[in-house]
């Protein structure tokens, strides 16, 4: 999917133009991937615009950082307010917020720590990622050759750029392969994730997902529907989930910021289920997307309405 260029990026405290939202090409990060960013979905609501669980995407981000001993110039607060500042600079309904902290231009060699910190916050308009036909009809994915990080080896729990090098020899395995998506197994040989989503499993009314130990990335979107599941009285466990679970499944679906919650048709050209939507995953669905459209009340509270953050105090003047 194309970017759609927006006119302002926030830099460490600025709204600068789309276009000097530029680095040097011998910054930190470019030779040795040393940066953490989010990806936030922000929807039309009759509030305008608000921010899904924005806080905690903005938590994440820091504490991605602070794993890598990267400390972020700005507080949380500053940089959810910076956030409301560039969706309302886009002047967009709905949007995607890509914040982003990098290791900047300055000195040579592994050791990053004396590279500035550079953080950006960029806004574009952005539709359904595995297409716009997946939500209901699902998508036809495989199980990927290759595993998702060792423990030990590159943190999954944070979101770091490096990362996505893992993600992307999956993505484009998949693609290559006639796949919507890979999921990844862990080195252990257990399900962890998508190359951009977590993953559920349905079977006999039981939800069950892979727990942090298995490499995955600590989801907002999995986080929301663990709690949707607590609330709809939908039994759930986190467990270790071998392989053949997939297959077997009643229902499989992905969830993600970017994916929301998508159902799984098949895997490895195996039918998942009734291969179709099953009605586990549709009930979660409906209510994850009630709430999101205002049709529910947001009990969770996780819209932010970029107008209640507006004029918060990020920008420098
Ligand atoms: C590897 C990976 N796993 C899971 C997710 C889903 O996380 P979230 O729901 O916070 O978007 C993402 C997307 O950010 C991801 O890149």
């Amino acid at each position: 999917m194309s970017i759609k260029k927006t006119e302002k990026i926030w830099h460490n405290g600025k709204l600068i133009p789309w276009e000097d939202a530029q680095i040097h090409v011998l910054s930190h990060v470019v030779s040795y991937g040393s940066s953490v960013f989010e990806g936030i979905r922000c929807y039309d609501t009759k509030q305008g615009p608000a921010a899904f669980r924005l806080r905690e995407h903005m938590r994440r981000l820091l504490n991605s950082g602070h794993i890598y001993r990267m400390e972020c110039p700005y507080s949380l607060d500053e940089l959810c307010a910076a956030a409301a500042e560039v969706v309302r600079e886009s002047h967009l309904s709905s949007c995607y917020i890509r914040p982003i902290a990098l290791r900047g231009y300055g000195d040579v060699g592994v050791n990053p720590l004396q590279n500035p910190i550079e953080v950006y916050i960029a806004c574009w308009e952005w539709g359904a990622y595995l297409g716009s036909e997946a939500l209901e009809q699902g998508v036809d994915v495989c199980v990927s050759s290759w595993a998702r990080m060792a423990a030990n080896t590159l943190p999954a729990m944070s979101k770091a750029g490096a990362n996505y090098m893992n993600s992307q020899l999956i993505r484009m395995e998949a693609i290559a392969n006639g796949y919507a998506e890979g999921i990844a197994l862990d080195t252990n040989g257990y399900v962890s994730e998508g190359s951009g989503e977590n993953i559920f499993l349905v079977q006999d009314g039981v939800v069950s997902t892979p727990p942090l130990a298995s490499s995955v990335l600590p989801g907002i979107t999995r986080n929301s529907i663990l709690a949707l599941c607590e609330d709809l009285a939908i039994p759930v466990r986190e467990q270790m989930i071998p392989r053949e679970m997939l297959y077997i499944a009643d229902e499989v679906f992905f969830t993600g910021t970017a994916a929301e919650v998508t159902p799984l048709r098949s895997i490895d050209r195996i039918t998942v289920g009734a291969g179709k939507r099953g009605t586990v995953t549709r009930r979660l669905q409906e209510e994850f997307f009630a709430i999101l459209t205002g049709a529910k009340p947001d009990r969770h509270n996780w819209l932010t309405p970029v107008s209640a953050l507006v004029g918060a105090g990020s920008l420098v003047r």
